[in-house]
């Protein structure tokens, strides 16, 4: 008879290592006739491939003819368009609970294949949950994502991740899974709102305070053309903004975040929070920037970043436009935050703080007196 000692000996050490490659491919008018980024993408050398877009409502809205526009260029180069389905835009997308169970349906009624294409257009909030409805149905169609908000191509369309909510709590189911392709087209943008169109400037200075001295420069140079949203450093804001977070993707050793560290979660211990506290009125990028001002301010206090420093980056988060002092911070639960923060990262708790512009560290421990005193100066700014 076989027992534990004996079996031992049948242990078997399974080991494999994926290569995973996209393209995330910057553009104008995607859907113009003559531009070919999108149907280059498009394997359709064999029998002709199906395709289903899926639209933000808020995108749609400011943008009647799209759905028709995208018809007529897979049509053009004889795609099997399946009807378009257009989803709510915002936060409310992903605190849908039917949302991911009617795009599963589209799956199965139009027979949507693992070869086949989810072209997902839309903010941040859209990509995530489509995503995740793509990443899952037949574990895994292609996707293909048109971000459409700042936000989006500069960080939640072009990474890894995609997720829904659960009860509230952000991102609480989601998974990880690399897109097909990413297309950032800058005529997208111009439909937004000025505050998306601000929002999604936080998570740009958030990757240049912990990457990039020199893109903090630049940022902070063009602070009050980016304040009016110019083209010129809007574009560098978001090409640079993608790139980092890319390369952390790329090149951090944790592409699906198996251990603690989140660096590319700086500011967002309380961001999160905030967001739900204001029972999503905040945009992320908005909580974010008032994250990324308490954590830079506790940098301080604590003794790794500069006064000067300091400075600078409150007045970047200022002069493009955003609120910092905002009434929602009086209701945020330090402990609680804190904690739940831990709990979303699995493991230790794992802060990333400024030891200078351009260099992130993480810590374990939170000194929560001086996190009042950071927020309490927060408030008096
Ligand atoms: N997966 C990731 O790695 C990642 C990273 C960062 C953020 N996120 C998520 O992204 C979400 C925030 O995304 P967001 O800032 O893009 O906002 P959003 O998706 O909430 O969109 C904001 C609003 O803009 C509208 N909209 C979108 N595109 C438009 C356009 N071109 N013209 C007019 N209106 C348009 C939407 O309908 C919505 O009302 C959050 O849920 C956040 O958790 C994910
Ligand atoms: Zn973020």
């Amino acid at each position: 008879m076989s027992d534990v000692n004996t079996l031992e000996q049948y242990t078997i050490k399974q080991k494999f290592t994926l290569h995973y490659e996209y393209p995330v491919l910057f553009t104008r008018e995607v859907f113009d006739q003559n531009n070919n980024i999108l149907i280059d993408l498009i394997d359709n050398r064999n029998e002709s491939p199906k395709v289903m877009a899926v639209i933000d409502q808020g995108l749609c809205d400011s943008n009647p003819l799209l759905p028709q526009q995208i018809a007529d260029y897979l049509e053009l180069h004889e795609i099997n368009v399946l009807p378009e389905i257009i989803v709510p835009g915002g936060e409310a997308c992903k605190n849908d609970e039917q949302l991911i169970d009617s795009i599963y349906q589209a799956v199965e009624t139009h027979a949507i294949d693992r070869h086949s294409y989810i072209l997902v257009l839309g903010g941040g909030a859209v990509v995530d949950a489509i995503g995740f409805a793509a990443a899952t149905a037949h574990r895994g169609i292609r996707l293909i994502r048109i971000p459409t908000t700042v936000l989006g191509q500069n960080d939640a369309g072009v990474g890894v991740k995609n997720a829904v909510n659960y009860h509230h709590r952000k991102n609480y189911i989601g998974t990880f899974a690399p897109p097909f392709a990413v297309i950032n087209d800058f005529d997208l943008l111009t439909t937004l709102s000025d505050r998306d169109k601000r929002s999604g400037i936080s998570e740009a200075i958030k990757v240049a305070l912990i990457k990039d001295n020199v893109f903090f420069t630049e940022l902070y140079q063009s602070r009050h053309e980016l304040a009016k949203f110019e083209d010129a450093p809007m574009q560098n804001m978001i090409i640079k903004g993608a790139k980092w977070h890319l390369n952390h993707i790329a090149t951090s050793g944790d592409p699906f975040e198996l251990g603690s560290a989140r660096p590319l979660d700086f500011g967002h211990w309380s961001a999160h929070k905030l967001e739900e506290l204001s029972n999503n009125e905040l945009r992320h990028g908005e909580a974010v920037a008032i994250g990324i001002a308490i954590d830079s301010i506790y940098s301080m206090l604590a003794g790794h970043l500069s006064t000067d420093e300091l400075q600078n980056i409150l007045a970047l988060l200022k002069d493009v436009g955003f609120e910092l002092n905002h009434s929602i911070l009086s209701k945020l639960d330090i402990s609680k935050a804190l904690a739940e923060f831990k709990e979303h990262l699995g493991g230790d708790l794992c802060i990333t703080l400024l030891s200078n512009i351009g260099t992130g560290f993480e810590v374990n421990v939170i000194d929560e007196v001086l996190m009042v005193q950071a927020i309490e100066q927060l408030k008096s700014l």
